[in-house]
């Protein structure tokens, strides 16, 4: 049966919450597991761009990247000239309130994906994606939207911040990726963590969890 793409944005309006990361770890780990999948590069910065260029000879980066920064308000239509040949487009949101690629992005997503790191600074920024996505639903109704707690420490004040992220109004994802260097040195040599062999192993079973959980919500069972 032919089916069309399933569309994931990543997005927060705040910069360096793990945006470009979960993007990249999540798109290789779905690769990696046989699907078609296609990110979205939405940034003008175009990192998962640069990184996915990053990937050693003859080992490329296990999703096709495509940078469509230029498109900005307009993405949504250029994305869906993708939707017929790939099983999952994951799009990498600019930050910025003021952007309009997430508020394009998120009239046709199937699931957003709100990376959050549990402090206060980060819990602060996150109200304004949660109008956005408030927002975007009156247009799309099947909209899903998540909270991915992510660079998570185990301190009292993370426990106290994810504890209050939980009734936040957008449900929070039980994956989480805790802060690994196993993460950034996988993002920027353009490979997928689990890649990185025996000593990322713990990062690779967060990011397997994730995808697992990504494609439960998606309930496709793809
Ligand atoms: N779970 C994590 N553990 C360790 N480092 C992380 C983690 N998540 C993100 N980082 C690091 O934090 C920095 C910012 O992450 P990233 O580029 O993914 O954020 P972003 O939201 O895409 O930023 P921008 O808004 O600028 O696009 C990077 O150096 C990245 O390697
Ligand atoms: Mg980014």
């Amino acid at each position: 049966m032919h089916t069309q793409a399933r569309l994931i944005a990543v997005t927060h309006p705040k910069g360096g919450v793990g945006k470009t990361t979960t993007t990249m770890v999540l798109s290789a780990e779905l690769a990696e597991r046989g699907h078609r999948v296609l990110v979205a590069d939405c940034d003008a910065q175009a990192s998962a761009s640069a990184w996915a260029n990053a990937a050693p000879e003859g080992k490329p980066f296990p999703a096709a990247v495509v940078n469509l920064s230029a498109y900005a308000g307009k993405v949504h239509r250029e994305i869906q000239k993708h939707l017929d040949n790939y099983d999952f487009i994951i799009v990498d949101c600019p930050p910025g309130l003021d952007s309009l690629s997430p508020q394009s992005v998120i009239l046709v997503a199937d699931l957003v994906i709100v990376p959050l790191p549990p402090s206060p600074a980060d819990l602060w920024a996150a109200r304004g994606v949660k109008r956005l996505i408030e927002r975007g639903a009156d247009f799309n109704p099947a909209l899903k939207a998540v909270i991915l707690p992510n660079r998570v420490v185990r301190t009292s004040l993370s426990n106290a911040i994810m504890q209050e992220l939980s009734e936040f109004g957008i449900p929070l994802m039980s994956s989480r990726l805790t802060n690994r260097t196993a993460y950034q040195e996988a993002v920027v040599s353009g490979v997928s963590v689990s890649a990185l062999g025996r000593d990322a192993k713990a990062a690779a079973d967060e990011v397997k969890a994730l995808a697992d959980e990504v494609l439960a919500l998606l309930g496709d069972g793809k």
